[in-house]
């Protein structure tokens, strides 16, 4: 079977590496990819938001499944164009994936079917939501409504702030189109976790659990960036939370998405915040999380290929899917400035020792070959992630070849995965 994976970042990679090791895989191409993707599949020079010439070459190629990454196709409607075509691809259709491209749209969902959430109000008015937020006072939550790479929500401590992330969204357009509307939200203090599923939108198949660890400083402090490091499985969510979960997050889900006719086949992510053991919903995503999809794909014992089809075929419920008893850490080291502006082109040295392994796995993100040499040329550069038979022999793993590798100005958090150590 040939495959093609669109993006290029250290999802993307996880996803190509796991593919590769199915037996029914015979070609895989990554659109773009990077540099570490390109040593285990074909990469290609379209951009992962060129639907059209992505279709062509599924044509041309004879592509019998591709799999989307980001979110920005998605939310385009790739999957709408790929269906139409009759060609099989492994996502939410546009409809799906509104779950994530709206967060006015999300919010209103989780309302209208009952979910467990943050108090919050929509505006689409600057002078309104003003108001809303003197009346209501700090600490409240200001989210630009659209896509902004994880970087549109602001946890504000006081009214100040939450009206400074107001204007920056509202007026300054930091975001462009994606800051016409706003949710203003209640705070909410616990502890986070990842909580993916995979579904054909009849049979739901919860994945393993994740934490992801957003801000870029240590002890969760600093702006909020993609996700500066995972691990799994997340100690947070016992078994009576995970059944709490699919009772009151994951049944009322799949019921409203049935309800308004959304036919959803891929991956859903729902960020949870736990407070007081009860699970309330920050946001949904469709697709895998990043990084979130490092330390889980690591995991993964079942093959990811016959997952994907499956969903992609509604016989999502022949499939058996397993887990190694292995925990995964995941630490992400990123370019000096993000998730700011930040610096490429830097060298990256010490990546030639972990060919061939196994148990730690260098994932690209953002990534280059320049004069033969492998360069920074994004924000999140890398995700080192590393088995253990627990949590705190997998960091370990993790940052012992986090140590190996070096480019100037490189970054990384030094307590990823400390959350779940206090709890094993
Ligand atoms: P989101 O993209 O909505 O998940 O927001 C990104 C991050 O902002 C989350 O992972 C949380 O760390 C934080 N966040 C979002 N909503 C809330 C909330 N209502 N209360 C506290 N923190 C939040
Ligand atoms: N790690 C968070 C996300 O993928 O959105």
């Amino acid at each position: 079977m040939k495959v093609l994976v669109i993006g290029g970042g250290g999802r993307e990679h996880a996803i190509v590496w796991k593919l590769s090791q199915s037996s029914r895989v015979d070609r895989i191409f990554c659109a773009p990819g990077n540099t570490g993707i390109a040593e285990i599949a074909e990469c290609l020079d379209i951009k992962a938001d060129d639907i059209d010439s992505l279709l062509n070459f599924a044509k041309y190629e004879g592509i019998d499944l591709t799999v989307v990454g980001p979110e920005v196709p998605l939310t385009a409607g790739i999957v709408d164009t790929f269906v139409k075509a009759e060609r099989r691809i492994f996502g939410p259709d546009k409809s799906g994936a509104r779950l994530e491209g709206s967060k006015v749209f999300a919010k209103d969902f989780m309302r209208k079917y009952g979910l467990p959430t943050a108090e919050y109000k929509t505006f689409t008015s600057y002078h309104h939501a003003e108001e809303y937020i003197r009346l209501k006072g700090a600490p409240l939550v200001i989210k630009a409504d659209g896509l902004a790479a994880g970087k549109g929500v602001f946890v504000c401590e006081t009214s100040d702030e939450a009206i400074d992330s107001l204007k920056l969204i509202m007026k300054e357009n930091a975001f462009g189109n994606a800051g016409s509307k706003v949710v203003v939200e209640q705070c909410l203090k616990g502890e986070e976790a990842s909580f993916m599923i995979l579904t054909d939108s009849k049979t739901v198949v919860p994945l393993a659990t994740s934490q992801d660890h957003k801000t870029i400083f240590d002890g969760d402090k600093g702006p909020n960036t993609g996700g500066m490091g995972a691990y799994s499985p997340a100690p947070v969510i016992t078994n009576s939370l995970h059944s709490r979960i699919m009772k009151t997050v994951i049944d009322p889900m799949m019921k409203g998405l049935k309800r308004e006719g959304i036919n959803y086949r891929g991956v859903i992510y729902a960020g949870l915040m736990i407070c007081e053991g009860k699970p309330y919903v920050l946001e949904f995503n469709c697709r895998f999380g990043d990084p979130e999809a490092q330390p889980i794909l690591m995991r993964l014992e079942s093959d990811l290929f016959d997952m994907l089809k499956a969903a992609t075929e509604g016989r999502l419920k022949d499939v058996q899917v397993t887990w190694k008893d292995d925990s995964a850490v995941c630490v992400v080291i990123s370019s000096k400035g993000y998730p700011g502006t930040y610096e490429k082109g830097k060298v990256i040295k010490g990546l030639d020792e972990f060919k061939g392994k196994r148990n730690t796995m260098i994932f690209h993100g953002g990534t280059s070959l320049k004069k033969e040499r492998i360069v920074t040329s994004g924000g999140r550069v890398l995700g080192v992630t590393a088995l253990g038979k627990d949590i705190q022999t997998a960091k370990q793993n993790a940052y012992k070849a986090v140590e190996k590798i070096h480019f100037d100005g490189m970054h990384y958090r030094k307590d990823i995965a400390d959350k779940a150590i206090k709890r094993e």
